[in-house]
């Protein structure tokens, strides 16, 4: 097939077939809608084809062949190597990086799409490959609003697709922040199950009592982000002190039974500056001042 051909037979061109990439191609195609790949080893796009999408054997091609146009490589220095001599074929279409980056090189990449004349998205996936397609899956856009509006019934296909606003840094903002949010979680379940496991509970047995913890958890979120707007940090959920104190007995135990204490102490440290700051009588809440105000030393 040439390019010609190729021209804009598609609604959306997916470059870069990587494990995301692939998947993204995959939740556009089993959406229903006509999609065309491009990857620079060819062989990739093999099992995609028998899925239905069409092939570009230029990456010219694959930009020329749809009005969306997304790209899912290691970094931004690639995209930016890749895309920059066909920049040209991206006038007056939308291009969607779902490339993860900092926050200065999605700025970077909207300025250098709008030089060139095309509309801009920046995203990121935050669920892993596994969910993709799925409404579980989340991911975050953000950049222009008209080229979601556009756009935003195709990128439902991906998953529970957020456009958090116009600034185009915002998507890595939160990518960066969530996962480091998800870590703080689970690197806290990892501990667990050390522990627990030391009382001979296997991992799959104390996974479903936590999970049904996490509620809890999370009912939290909502409530301390008020407190945290508000400046206002009742004790409801216990005092910075109180919590700094059953920290050591966490420490205490993972250290009675030979484990690791580095996740305890990590929190340890962060409820002891907060208390050696003046929260010590505050809700917990109250240590986000601690990491705002970059307050390192007790
Ligand atoms: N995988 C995940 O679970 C996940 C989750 C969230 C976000 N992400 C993000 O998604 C992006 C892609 O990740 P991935 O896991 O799909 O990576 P990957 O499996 O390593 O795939 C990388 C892709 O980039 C292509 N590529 C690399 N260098 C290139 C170059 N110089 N020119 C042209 N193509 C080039 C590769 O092409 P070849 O096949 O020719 O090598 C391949 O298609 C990353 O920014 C990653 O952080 C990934």
């Amino acid at each position: 097939m040439s390019e010609n051909e190729n021209h804009e037979r598609s609604t959306v061109s997916v470059i870069g077939l990587g494990q995301m990439g692939t998947r993204l191609a995959q939740a556009f195609l089993t959406a229903g809608y006509a999609t065309t790949v491009w990857n620079r080893s060819a062989a990739k796009a093999d099992a995609l084809v028998v899925q239905g999408a069409v092939r570009a054997t230029t990456l010219e091609g694959a930009v020329s062949a749809s009005p969306l146009v997304v790209v899912c490589l290691p970094d931004y220095a690639t995209v930016g190597e890749l895309l920059g001599p066909v920049a040209v074929r991206l006038r007056g279409r939308a291009l969607v990086n779902l490339t993860s980056g900092t926050p200065e090189d999605a700025a970077g990449m909207a300025d250098w799409a709008a030089g060139n004349g095309a509309g801009y998205l920046d995203g990121a996936a935050m669920s892993g490959t596994r969910l993709v397609g799925r409404p579980e899956a989340l991911f975050v856009f953000s950049g222009s609003p008209d080229v979601f509006a556009t756009h935003r019934t195709v990128l439902a296909s991906l998953g529970h697709s957020a456009h958090l606003g116009a600034d185009p840094a915002l998507a890595p903002v939160y990518d960066t922040a969530l996962f480091g949010m998800v870590w703080g979680a689970l690197a806290g379940f990892y501990h667990a199950v050390a522990l627990v496991g030391s009382a001979g509970v296997a991992p799959a047995a104390f996974a479903a009592v936590a999970t049904e913890h996490m509620p809890f958890v999370t009912s939290l979120m909502a409530d301390h982000a008020r407190q945290i707007e508000e400046g206002r940090f009742p004790d409801d959920d216990g005092t910075v002190e109180v919590h700094a104190a059953a920290m050591e007995h966490l420490l205490d135990t993972s250290r009675g039974r030979g484990l690791g204490t580095d996740v305890p102490e990590l929190i340890g440290s962060l409820l002891k500056r907060a208390a050696a700051t003046g929260h010590g009588s505050s809700g917990i809440a109250s240590v986000v001042g601690t990491i705002t105000k970059g307050e390192r030393h007790a």
